[in-house]
């Protein structure tokens, strides 16, 4: 059984999010796997800096898109203050698994963070793609 289950709900509307969202349930998904089969904590290196650096990516495209589609400057810098929140966290999940094994409580972090991007971040962004003519452009 999978960490994380991508449903068809968990969509934002925006073709290239929605893959990007995939791609990152993927991720985690890998990284507790390899925890299960009790991989060293050292060869999960190469998939926390994948982790990492998709983040980055998928972060900056939906401010990209937010920009785009004429977010407000205090809306971004909300979204702006959520990410170096976000990233911070992550950083002391990722040191506390690299130095002291701790890898469940990171991805403990990540599924609830997941659930928290979904329905605190994506249902905004969904409903805020869908009243914005531009993004209507964009999904087409
Ligand atoms: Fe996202």
């Amino acid at each position: 059984m999978l960490l994380i289950e991508w449903k068809n709900q968990d969509k934002v509307g925006h073709p290239i999010l929605d893959e990007q969202h995939r791609g990152l349930v993927g991720i985690i998904n890998t990284l507790q796997y390899f925890i299960n089969e009790d991989w060293p904590v050292s060869s999960l290196h190469p998939t926390i800096e994948a982790l990492e650096q998709y983040v980055m990516f998928h972060f900056k495209t939906e401010e990209t898109i937010l920009l785009k589609n004429g977010m407000s400057q205090e809306g971004m810098n909300k979204v702006r203050a959520y990410r170096s929140t976000f990233f911070q966290e992550l950083r002391e999940h990722v040191n506390s698994a690299i130095f002291r094994s701790e890898t469940q409580l990171l991805t403990d972090f990540l599924v609830d963070w997941w659930a928290g991007h979904q329905s605190e971040f994506h249902d905004k962004l969904s409903e805020y793609l869908k009243h914005n003519p531009e993004s209507v452009a964009v999904n087409e």
